[in-house]
């Protein structure tokens, strides 16, 4: 039972580009769930562009919490919390949602909860699960984060692994961007490998060069600077000096795509699987925007089966960015006691 008696929560997430309320009861029930995203104003620009998306939070916040809440049928003084992201994510942006959430919390007397959002990632794909999935591995892939952690309960994340360098989300729309394809570049790649033969070209895998004596790390991290830059030499010959050809002179685009698809597919599956067996676990749960893809569903879940473990995604509108998953993990803090006060802060890193 939470402080209040009451168990819904209204969740606020603006770290991105995407303006999204939702309200949820009981930490799972998913009354409402409204996303204004920016996609269109950021695609001109090939990524997203902070100014631009810290106006148009601005301009959606209020809008979206009305809509969370009249979807939902609830009213303000139905709501039991408040629970915002407060990290990671462009810092004019999550301000723009922190700065609702206390609001709303101090004229209506409401607990804040701080939420991480990576961590919220994770807590998604639990929502839809029929039965407990923890303790268990979690993959976070995103536009911003390729993250490992080993999850004993929705409050007890532990980072195990990262990448190096970008993330998996960020190596597909810069890819994109080569090849001439809309942002963002996951869902347009995806789209035209199904066109191509993904074993046409190789293109290569991260592996850690260990110096001699080294020993290896427990973990494996992840890495997709080496894979866009190949794509990059692939396209413009192997000195790199020619220009990037034109998109409709790039005969190979589709192989391209499938092929790019699959190294980076390749890359999540094999570190992750390995890390549910070194800790033992039976369980992964897969979270954030490159979890929509459907070779990365195939190929981890196929990988899973293999070794014995199950395997959870969330549906595809709770991989991307959404508030559902912020009021969730809001409402598990709260019941644990963990509610914030009005100096909260918000904080661009992880
Ligand atoms: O989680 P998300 O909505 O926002 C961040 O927190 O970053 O993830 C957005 C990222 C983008 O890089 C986008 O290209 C990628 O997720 N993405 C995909 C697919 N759908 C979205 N990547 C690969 N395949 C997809 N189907
Ligand atoms: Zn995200």
């Amino acid at each position: 039972m939470t402080a209040n008696g009451r168990e819904l929560v209204l969740g606020i997430e603006s770290s991105c580009d995407e303006t999204a309320a939702a309200v949820v009861r009981g930490g799972r029930e998913i009354l409402s769930s409204v996303v204004d995203s920016q996609v269109e104003l950021h695609a001109p620009f090939g990524g997203v562009v902070p100014e631009v998306a810290g106006r148009s939070h601005l301009r959606a916040i209020l809008p979206v919490i009305d809509a969370a809440l009249a979807e939902a049928h609830v009213e303000l003084d139905e709501l039991g919390a408040i629970a915002v992201t407060t990290k990671p994510g462009l810092i004019g942006s999550l301000l723009v949602g922190l700065s609702a959430a206390k609001a709303l919390a101090f004229a209506r007397d409401l607990p804040l909860i701080a939420v991480d959002h990576i961590e919220a990632h994770v807590y998604a794909a639990t929502m839809e699960c029929a039965s407990d999935p923890y303790p268990c591995v979690a993959l976070v892939v995103s536009g911003g984060h390729t993250t490992l952690y080993k999850a004993l309960s929705p409050l007890a994340i532990e980072r195990i692994a990262t990448t190096l360098d970008d993330a998996a989300g960020e190596a597909f729309d810069k890819v994109a961007f080569l090849l001439g394809l809309a942002y963002p570049g996951g869902p347009s790649i995806s789209k035209l490998a199904l066109e191509g033969d993904a074993k046409r070209i190789h293109f290569p895998r991260y592996r850690a060069r260990l110096r001699p004596g080294e020993v290896a790390p427990r973990f494996q991290p992840f890495s997709f600077s080496g894979v866009k830059t190949a794509v990059l030499y692939h396209l413009r010959g192997q000195d790199g000096r020619a220009p990037t050809p034109a998109p409709e002179q790039i005969p190979e685009r589709a192989h391209i795509a499938a092929s790019f698809q699959e190294a980076v597919v390749d890359a999540l599956v094999e570190p992750t699987i390995h890390a549910a067996r070194e800790l033992g676990l039976r369980t992964l749960l897969v979270g954030g925007g490159v979890a929509c893809n459907r070779r990365l569903r195939e190929k981890l879940g196929a990988a899973a089966r293999a070794h014995g473990l199950e395997c959870v995604f969330p549906s595809p509108a709770y991989c991307t960015d959404n508030a559902a998953m912020i009021a969730g993990l809001g409402w598990q803090r709260w019941k644990a006691g963990l509610v914030a006060d009005l100096a909260l802060d918000a904080s661009s890193a992880s």
